[in-house]
């Protein structure tokens, strides 16, 4: 069954279309923490459909309303108000940090980081953007172009205007220093950055809290502190990507950059705010939202049923405290994960927040080595368990599973994995 899927994936689909494994994965159900195949074999979504399942598949919580929502009204475009649209915005409203106030909702995390960017440029006046190497905004012509990664970044040449300061990569420090020893180099370079390669006068500066597809690098904890006080002194405004570190991911805090407590100007949320179902949001200053008032629409955005699956999946993590069990789950996984890096030194690297961590391998001299996380995917899925990758060389395994898992879940990945690693060494 799977292989005529497959087959007919290859000849009606896009080839762009990549799918993970050897042979790709027919997913047939989804519950909770698991998967099950149309072949009928279960897996431990350690995943969660790229950082998005944050309450488990099919989570009987959000599919009710989900479903009650479809009966009554599935759609009526942003020319009328409904009642969900206004409490999911005065929701966000309460539960981002700082001063975010106003929301616009799309469909997607390339169209929340695209409503952001315009909204920067229009509101400061300047055009010029400051970016992370190594970060990710999407596959629109304006988030590849924001993007950092060759292979993620299409079409030649990209829109102009558009800078990367190196990223805070301590394990790879871009200047070859060791943390806490190195002033914060990464970001006091922003000036010079903006001093040499811009006109001098910036709309703002992107970053994710938590570098996503860069193999979820974790800046250190005075980072974004140093930087965005010269992002400011430049006149751009701080928009901080919230796509795979929002909604309690991070561990004890609802949004990842309350760790590094500075509070963005604008933010951007999709992914896990709807557990799945498509969502886009770009929250900002009330001063930014409110100077723009020319038309536009997104007929998708603010739809009744993406509007009513995100209440739901914020409601529930609120109720079920998630983001302190990410916290404490989390922290419980990464021990695990230490362990295994004193028994493989491969493992060069274990980072992350929450229950959003990486793996970093490598052979020596820290040479990344992509070809056993390959491996790994492939041994991992014959036990039963699904892993996410990335990095800019391939080579970091990212571990993000449904924000309520318990540690009898924790213990079985880490055994897979271990087993796995064991059949990996070369
Ligand atoms: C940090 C970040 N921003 C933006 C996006 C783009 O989101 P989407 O794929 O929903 O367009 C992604 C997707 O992975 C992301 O990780």
């Amino acid at each position: 069954m799977s292989e005529i899927t497959n087959q007919k994936h290859k000849e009606f689909l896009f080839p762009c279309v990549a799918n993970y494994y050897k042979e790709p994965l027919v997913i047939d159900r989804g519950e909770g923490c698991y998967l099950y195949s149309k072949d009928g074999k279960k897996y431990l979504d350690f995943f969660g459909g790229i950082l998005t399942v944050s309450i488990g598949h099919c989570n009987p919580k959000v599919t009710e309303k989900i479903n009650e929502q479809t009966k009554k009204l599935q759609h009526t475009s942003t020319l009328y108000p409904t009642e969900n649209i206004v409490k999911l915005a005065e929701k966000l409203a309460k539960i981002t940090p700082g001063k975010l106030q106003k929301s616009f909702f799309t469909s997607s995390g390339t169209e929340a980081v695209e409503t952001a960017i315009f909204m920067a440029q229009h509101f400061t006046g300047n055009q010029e953007i400051i970016a992370l190497r190594h970060g990710y905004s999407g596959r629109s012509f304006l988030a590849m172009s924001l993007t950092a990664h060759s292979a993620w970044r299409h079409g030649g040449t990209h829109i102009a205007g558009i800078k990367h300061a190196v990223n805070p990569y301590c394990y790879r420090c871009p200047f070859g220093l060791t943390y806490p020893n190195c002033d914060i180099k990464c970001a006091q370079d922003i000036e010079e950055l903006i001093q040499t390669t811009t006109c001098g006068k910036i709309a703002g500066f992107l970053a994710e809290p938590i570098q996503g597809v860069g193999g979820f690098i974790t800046a250190p904890k005075e980072y974004f502190q140093v930087a965005v006080p010269i992002i400011k002194k430049y006149g751009g405004v701080f928009i901080c990507d919230e796509v795979q570190t929002g909604f309690g991911r991070t561990g004890k805090k609802m949004f990842g950059i309350e760790h590094w407590e500075i509070e963005p100007d604008i933010m951007t949320c999709a992914k896990g705010m709807a557990n799945g179902v498509p969502i886009g949001a770009t929250v900002a200053r009330t001063e930014i939202a409110d100077s723009f008032t020319g038309l536009t629409i997104s007929t998708f955005g603010g739809n009744p049923v993406s509007m009513t699956a995100a209440l739901a999946t914020i409601q529930t993590i609120e109720e079920e405290n998630l983001a302190q069990n990410a916290y404490e789950v989390g922290g419980y996984l990464r021990d695990g994960l230490l362990d295994l890096q004193k028994k493989y030194p491969s493992i060069g690297d274990v980072r992350g927040m929450g229950l959003m961590l990486g793996v970093e391998f490598v052979g020596d001299n820290k040479t990344p080595d992509p070809g056993i996380v390959a491996n790994l995917f492939e041994e991992t899925k014959k036990d039963g368990v699904l892993i996410g990758k990335g990095g800019l060389y391939g080579n970091v395994i990212r571990i993000a599973p449904p924000l309520n898992i318990s540690n009898t879940e924790v213990d079985d990945f880490v055994g897979v994995f271990d087993a796995a690693l064991s059949r990996c060494q070369s």
